[in-house]
C-alpha cells in the first residue's frame, strides 16, 4: 500500500468530472494537502499528443480497438511517471476519467472483448487502480446539452457518437458501480453543483479513513 489517496472522476460527457475535479482540487489544497489533478486520455507530454488525436476529428478515424490501446498507451506513462510516483511520496490523486472509461467507452459501448480490456488494463496500471471512483450519473441527452453549451470546443469526436451510444456509456458506468461497491461511489450529477460537491465530499472523507 502506498500512503497517498487516488480518486478517479468518471462519468460521460458533460455530467461535471471537470467542474468538481477543479472544486475539490481547491478543497483539499486548502486543507494542506498535496493534490495531483490529473487528466485522461492526456496529463503527460505523450498523453496528450495522442488525446490531440485521439478526441477530434472523424468519430470512425479510430476503431474501438484501437482507441483502446492508444488510451491504455497514455494511461501506462502517467501511472508511471505521475501518479504512482505522486501517490508514494503521500499525495491526494485525483484523475479527471481513468480505467473505468476505457471499460465503458471501448468495452461496454464500443464492442472490445472483456479480455483484451483487461489485459491493456493491466499492463497500464497493473495495481494502480483507485482507491475511490465517483461516478457522475445523469440522462446521457442532459449531459450532452451541457457539453454542448460549453460552447467551443474541438473535443468533440466522442461527443458526436450519438444519444444511443451514449445512453449505453451510461448503462456501462452503472454496471460497474454496482459490481464494484468498495471502490465506487455513484453520483446523482443531475443536480445543483453544490448539492453535488457535498456529496462529493462526503464519499472522499468516508474513503479517505475507511
Ligand atoms: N451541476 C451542474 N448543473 C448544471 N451545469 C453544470 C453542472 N456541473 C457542471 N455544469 C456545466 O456543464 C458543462 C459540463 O461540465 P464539465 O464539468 O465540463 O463536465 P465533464 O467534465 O464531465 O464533461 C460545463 O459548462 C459546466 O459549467
Ligand atoms: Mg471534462
Amino acid at each position: 500500500m502506498t500512503p497517498g489517496f487516488f480518486i478517479s472522476l468518471e462519468g460521460g460527457e458533460g455530467s461535471g468530472k471537470s467542474t468538481q475535479g477543479q472544486r475539490l482540487a481547491e478543497h483539499l489544497r486548502k486543507a494542506g494537502a498535496e493534490v495531483v489533478l490529473t487528466r485522461e486520455p492526456g496529463g503527460t507530454p505523450q498523453g496528450e499528443a495522442l488525446r490531440a488525436l485521439l478526441v477530434s476529428g472523424d468519430t470512425q478515424s479510430w476503431s474501438p480497438a484501437s482507441e483502446a490501446m492508444l488510451m491504455s498507451a497514455a494511461r501506462e506513462v502517467l501511472v508511471r511517471t505521475v501518479i504512482a510516483p505522486a501517490l508514494e511520496r503521500g499525495a491526494t490523486v485525483i484523475s479527471d476519467r481513468f480505467l473505468d472509461s476505457t471499460r465503458v467507452y471501448q468495452g461496454h459501448a464500443g464492442g472490445v472483448p472483456h479480455d483484451v480490456i483487461a489485459a491493456l488494463e493491466w499492463a497500464a496500471v497493473g495495481k494502480c487502480v483507485p482507491h475511490l471512483t465517483l461516478i457522475f450519473d445523469l440522462p446521457a441527452s442532459e449531459g450532452l446539452a451541457r457539453a454542448q453549451s460549453r460552447g467551443t470546443d474541438s473535443e468533440d469526436r466522442f461527443e458526436r457518437k450519438g444519444l444511443t451510444f451514449h445512453e449505453k456509456l451510461r448503462e456501462g458506468f452503472q454496471a460497474i458501480a454496482r459490481s464494484e461497491p468498495w471502490r465506487c461511489v455513484m453520483i446523482n450529477a443531475a443536480r445543483d453543483r453544490d448539492l453535488v460537491f457535498a456529496d462529493v465530499l462526503q464519499a472522499v472523507e468516508q474513503h479517505r479513513h475507511g
